[in-house]
């Protein structure tokens, strides 16, 4: 039997990942948590239902192609099984008339050295999601004796995780930002709520944005599920929709890490990383001045690359900007174009979930 799962950080060489798909993926209703988090001005205010199919098989080209360029590298990829995502769906606590898809597994899926754990995400429309990713957590617990397939606890996502009447669409964006430095977000803190994406793992260390998507309360049950490790609670002021980290804090090597500028992290939470000789950089401007259509994201997707090794990046083929600062940091740049599978949820690093790195957990911060 092999060792099929491992993990420590998002550098150590890449051997095996997830990498997901846009089949039936939804624009889902609205409810209690989504609202605040689609920037005022999209044009996906207010719509809902299946996506356009021709965005569709576009978006799932380009997954495909980054499929292409990972194993022609020697990665070995896996594929989630979509479901019907338009299915209604309810538990004894809530009613949703629709799921979402299966990308980003990166929001969904959490590798911790040799365990994957499925999340506790804020949104109802993404409660089964994790079903997708099923039929490998089932494979590779087959495969890899020392496998945990795990699932956090599952919250109840009632009305009271929720601040009611926390949006208001009239709100500035000098609001939305006093309140993202008040740490004042739409979630409560009756239950540990967190989306995958929001963890950054450094071995020992695992530093987690506090925001839309994740609240304190799933720090603290982190830090008493994973006694070994330090949880750090981080937030970026600069953030009016603070939902994941991965368009925001970068890490491309031990000791270097690319910073959103209009994100910085603040002064006290960056001294771990300047005691231990870490450089953090600005990061590029991005390419273009607008997501695509249908798009949660911001165009800070630029930044969101998938490291394959200390010295080996993949990044999005149109941000020129990027690449060029990348290569100007050393990294050997592979340009992949995946801007058609923005809408879907996100960019390189949102895309994929790690299965296997090379490495062990060290600690980058003693
Ligand atoms: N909130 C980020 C931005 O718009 C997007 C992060 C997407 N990441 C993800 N894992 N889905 O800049």
């Amino acid at each position: 039997m092999a060792k099929i799962v491992n993990s420590w950080n998002d550098w150590d060489p890449l051997k095996r990942v997830i990498v997901g798909r846009c089949d039936n993926s939804m624009i889902p209703p609205e409810e209690p948590a989504t609202s605040e988090k689609v920037p005022v001005d999209s044009e996906m205010r207010g719509m809902w239902g299946l996506r356009p199919a021709k965005t569709v098989e576009r978006g799932n080209e380009c997954l495909d192609n980054l499929v292409k360029i990972l194993e022609d590298r020697g990665v070995v990829v896996d594929r989630p099984t979509p479901l019907q995502w338009n299915q209604a769906i309810g538990t004894p606590d809530f009613r949703n008339d629709s799921m979402m898809t299966c990308m980003p597994p990166r929001d969904i899926l959490l590798t911790v050295g040799n365990e994957i754990m499925a999340s506790a995400n804020s949104f109802r429309c993404r409660y089964f999601e994790y079903l997708a990713y099923w039929p490998l957590m089932k494979q590779y617990f087959d495969e890899d004796p020392d496998f945990l397939w795990t699932q956090a606890p599952r919250p109840r996502l009632t009305d009271a995780s929720y601040k009611h009447n926390y949006y208001d669409e009239k709100i500035t964006l000098e609001e939305r930002l006093v309140r993202t430095a008040n740490k004042d977000f739409v979630t409560t803190e009756v239950e540990p709520m967190w989306d995958a994406a929001d963890l950054m793992r450094m071995g020992k260390d695992i530093f987690i944005q506090h925001g839309l998507t994740t609240n304190r309360t799933a720090m603290d049950w982190f830090q008493r599920y994973y006694p070994e490790y330090r949880i750090h609670a981080v937030n970026f002021p600069g953030d009016p929709y603070p939902i994941h980290i991965d368009a925001t804090f970068v890490p491309l090597r031990p000791g270097l890490i690319i910073n959103n500028p209009h994100r910085k992290l603040p002064e006290e939470q960056r001294a771990i990383f300047e005691a231990n000789d870490w450089q953090i950089v600005e990061a590029a401007q991005p390419a273009h001045d607008e997501p695509p259509a249908l798009c949660y994201s911001s165009v800070w997707l630029s930044m969101n690359c998938l490291v394959l090794d200390p010295k080996t990046v993949i990044v999005e083929a149109s941000e020129v900007y990027q690449q060029e600062q990348m290569d100007k940091l050393g990294m050997n740049v592979i340009p992949c174009d995946l801007r058609d599978a923005y809408p879907f949820g996100g960019g390189l690093h949102c895309s994929t979930a790690d299965v296997y790195r090379e490495g062990e957990c060290l600690d980058y911060f003693p």
